[in-house]
């Protein structure tokens, strides 16, 4: 390891980390519990807490990618397996490729239903009868599975570090000398 390699990420990656783990988190249970539910003028307050949390993580997410590359950063993790480390590598590029989907065909479907001055214009127009009328609903529906795959992934990788090969690799992602 160069001795320009820190071991642990930076202090700005670490909050945008956990930021983005619970924007994901709220964003995602709330869009469940949304689909359930009529369109009907009750749904526009969540609707409206969905939206910014998307729209937030979104831009947590840009910020995160760029910040990437412009801090140091520690060595990518080593399991001893070579195709393990190459998939770690994979599922990390692919959790923004998801992230971004998910936030633009939610954008997408809100310009398709013409949902911005409804939910933040107050037009009192009513919300569409059906979202999957529009084809970034369906989008947005088939992202939302693949992203939680990733994430199940993701997670079930570090907790493998973590108390399988015991590399305290959960260290890296929070605050610390
Ligand atoms: C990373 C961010 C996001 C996540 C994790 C997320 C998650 C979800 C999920 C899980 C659903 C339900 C999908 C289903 O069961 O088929 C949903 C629905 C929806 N989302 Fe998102 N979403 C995000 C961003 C956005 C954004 C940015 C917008 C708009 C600006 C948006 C607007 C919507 C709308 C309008 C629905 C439809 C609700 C319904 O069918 O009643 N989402 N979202």
């Amino acid at each position: 390891m160069s001795k320009n390699t820190p071991s642990r990420y930076h202090p700005l990656q670490v909050g945008l980390h956990w930021l983005v783990v619970l924007l994901i988190f709220s964003a995602f249970v709330l869009g469940k519990i949304m689909s359930q539910l009529p369109n009907e003028p009750a749904k526009i307050t969540l609707l409206a807490i969905h939206m910014t949390l998307g729209i937030v993580t979104l831009l947590a997410v840009i910020v995160r990618f760029i910040a990437r590359f412009r801090l140091p950063q520690p060595a990518h993790a080593t399991t001893g397996n070579a195709f393990l480390d190459w998939l770690g590598k994979l599922v990390h590029y692919g959790l923004y490729v998801f992230v971004f989907l998910m936030a633009v065909s939610g954008i997408s479907l809100s310009m398709q239903a013409g949902l911005m001055p409804v939910v933040f214009g107050g037009s009192g127009a009513p919300l569409p009868a059906d979202f999957f009328d529009f084809t970034a609903r369906m989008l947005h529906g088939f992202v939302a599975p693949a992203l939680l795959l990733l994430v199940v992934v993701h997670a079930g990788a570090a907790l493998y570090h973590q108390f399988v090969l015991k590399d305290n690799l959960l260290a890296r992602m929070w605050h610390g000398n």
